[in-house]
């Protein structure tokens, strides 16, 4: 492994050398409480916790700073605005370079915030009520988060590319009343419909929204239902409007995440914890000193957006660019004059965008300056090798420490990488455990493996800012995340551990995928497909994509008398469009006359896995299935595509 070792430059770090990580890691597991209650002074209380942890996985019960009170919107914005309230707090560039950017001090911010509290406050939104956030990657997006945290409002933001009917469910899960959205959104110079989707989302049964907060900001036309929409400019006011104070167990988001079965889950955070993990991670991970412009390509629609653009930078009072647009509108440079614009110095993105950029050459990124650049990151999905060199070699033209973070929407921010400075890069591995972290590996019975090994990443013991249930239905959360291996977190990841105490990620291994760093149950695409009238059964699997990281293969078997055709084809991923969104749209539609079932009935989704992979050495033993012949018929399909 040696060779692939990348060295920890030698920077004029700040918050970690190797020993200090060893010595802060090791009193972090030994020292838990007092660890965390130190920790926990990064944030302003109203009252500060006596306690830290205070949890258990059996039975699943998960609290953190109990007897604490604060407000996150306080924390992100007004503690901020004697020091610092000239200082940006955001720049947002739109998706056409050629529109006006805008820049936000903190005081503009808090500004903003208050406004959009004030208008919530007037559709009737009180303490405890969940707010649906559909928006593009405009500042108010953000602003809008802290908007609901400031009143104690939950958000429950829905990616602006999930389709009405997605936005339905999501709505309708956590009993929604109120929606923010704007009139429209742009992406790589597409519009994007939002109020028209919200308009279709709530004409589906039972929505019972009762007010709509219409943010303008493309001028696009729109519909409207007179008493349940109001432009956000009329209902804005500059009025006082003090920060509630929130008992740290308080819910403060709900976010909607796929899993192996069913529905997507409400995955919900709670305050004080999720607080502190997320100032804590992006405190330590991104090295941020007081002069850095940070840069997080993630959408708020995703985890990633919610601890490392809405919470993370600003709980920090660093300066940040948000971004509307796409990495190759109008050229595979754009990241690039971005960084160059406002002088980015820590870029954040996911494996997706450096391959798919990797793949338009050098060109477009050494023709940029990119000399403020001093840190990279990835996350969102296993990062190959080839992809991490290009990133550190052409975009950080070798000088830039990569820090590759793995994490997931229920741990609420960064659990595994290597800390710039601290630890030497082995490009491909997250690396090592951040403080508190107690990350470990068992074997499919369970077992706990030592030393270098491979096997399931569990979590031996809670940190703050993991999740604390699943929305209206703690019983999933248990079953999900706490049942597979009894007294751990789960992750449903796959991990090797090298004997240098490196993680090395090796995909889901639940029936999840990752597509473009994006988590994919494939049930629920599955669902999608059945939903038409000519599709009796459907099986989904990922398979490996050059870009994407994994592609979606879906099998469909048809009800009888049907034929496929193209235009079905066309139509079955148009189905997945309108039920999920464009990014579950299916890649590979294999129509087969049968699945292959056990005896019981079951699909082998094993056997299928491997067929879409093109692999049929390693089918394993087929003879436990009912009708050994259908494999021989799938193998054949898949050679004629
Ligand atoms: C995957 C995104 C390898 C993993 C923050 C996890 C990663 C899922 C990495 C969570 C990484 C995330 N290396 N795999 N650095 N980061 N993953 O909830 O499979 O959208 O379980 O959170 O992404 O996806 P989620």
């Amino acid at each position: 492994m040696t060779d692939s070792l990348v060295r920890a430059p030698e920077t004029d770090r700040t918050h970690a050398t190797p020993e200090q990580y060893a010595e802060r890691y090791a009193r972090s597991l030994s020292d838990n409480d007092a660890f965390w209650l130190e920790e926990a002074r990064r944030l302003d209380w109203v009252t500060a916790p006596s306690k830290a942890g205070n949890w258990s996985y059996d039975p699943v019960d998960i609290r953190w700073y109990d007897d604490g009170v604060l407000n996150l919107c306080h924390n992100a914005l007004d503690r901020h605005l004697d020091a610092r309230g000239e200082k940006v707090a955001l720049h947002f560039e739109p998706d056409d370079p050629e529109s006006e950017a805008r820049t936000l001090t903190y005081r503009e911010l808090h500004r903003e915030v208050v406004r959009i509290a004030n208008a919530l406050k007037a559709i009737g939104v009180k303490k405890g009520d969940r707010v649906t956030i559909y928006m593009p990657m405009i500042p108010e997006g953000t602003a809008a988060m802290l908007a609901c945290a400031r009143i104690g409002a939950i958000h429950s933001v829905v990616f602006g590319g999930f389709s009405p009917e997605a936005l339905a469910g999501r709505i309708a899960d956590c009993e929604s009343r109120f929606v923010i959205t704007a009139d429209g959104g742009l992406r790589g110079g597409k519009p994007v419909p939002l109020k028209d989707n919200v308009d279709a989302a709530l004409e589906r049964p039972g929505a019972g929204v009762e007010a709509v907060l219409v943010v303008r900001h493309t001028g696009c036309e729109v519909n409207w239902t007179e008493g349940r929409d109001f432009w956000l400019a009329d209902k804005a006011n500059d009025a006082d409007c003090p920060c509630e104070e929130m008992k740290a167990e308080d819910p403060l988001f709900i976010l909607y995440t796929s899993g192996s079965t069913g529905k997507p889950k409400g995955v919900l955070h709670t305050t004080g914890g999720y607080g502190v993990w997320a100032a804590l991670t992006f405190h330590y991970v991104f090295d941020v000193r007081p002069e850095d412009i940070f840069w997080c390509t993630a959408d708020i629609g995703w985890i990633t957006g919610h601890s490392y653009v809405a919470y993370g930078p600003l709980l920090n009072g660093a300066s940040q660019v948000i971004f509307e647009g796409v990495p190759n509108y109008p050229d595979a440079g754009r990241f690039w004059d971005v960084v160059d614009k406002y002088g980015v110095s820590i870029f954040y993105t996911a494996p997706t965008a450096i391959r798919a950029l990797m793949r338009e050459g050098d060109g477009p990124v050494t023709s940029r300056d990119r000399s403020s650049l001093r840190l990279l990151g990835t996350v969102g999905e296993p990062i190959n090798p080839e992809a991490w060199r290009w990133y550190h070699e052409v975009v950080g033209s070798g000088r830039c420490p990569i820090v590759d973070t793995w994490w997931q929407t229920e741990t609420g921010g960064i659990m595994i990488t290597t800390l710039p400075g601290a630890h030497d890069m082995k490009p491909g591995a997250a690396g090592k455990a951040l403080f508190g972290v107690e990350p470990v590996l068992v074997d499919g019975e369970g077992k706990l493996l030592e030393g270098a090994a491979e096997g399931n990443l569990c979590m031996a013991r809670s940190w703050p800012g993991q999740a604390r249930t699943v929305y209206g239905d703690h019983q999933r959360f248990v079953d999900t995340y706490f049942s597979t291996f009894p007294g751990r977190y789960f992750s449903g990841d796959g991990c090797r551990r090298d004997e240098d105490g490196y993680h090395w990620i090796t995909g889901r291994v639940d029936d999840v995928i990752n597509v473009s760093g994006h988590r994919m149950g494939t049930a629920e695409v599955e669902s999608a497909l059945v939903l038409h009238p000519t599709v009796a059964e459907a099986a989904v699997v990922g398979y490996p994509h050059d870009i994407k990281g994994q592609g979606i293969y879906c099998f469909v078997t048809l009800v009888a008398g049907e034929e496929p055709d193209d235009a079905l084809e066309r139509e079955l991923k148009a189905q997945v469009r309108s039920e999920i969104g464009p990014i579950a749209t299916p890649d590979l539609i294999h129509f087969t006359p049968a699945l292959p079932k056990t005896r019981s009935g079951k699909i082998m989704r094993r056997i299928l896995r491997k067929i879409a992979e093109n692999d049929y050495d390693s089918l394993g033993d087929t003879s436990t299935l009912a009708d050994p012949g259908v494999v021989d018929a799938l193998i054949a399909g898949r050679r004629n595509r």
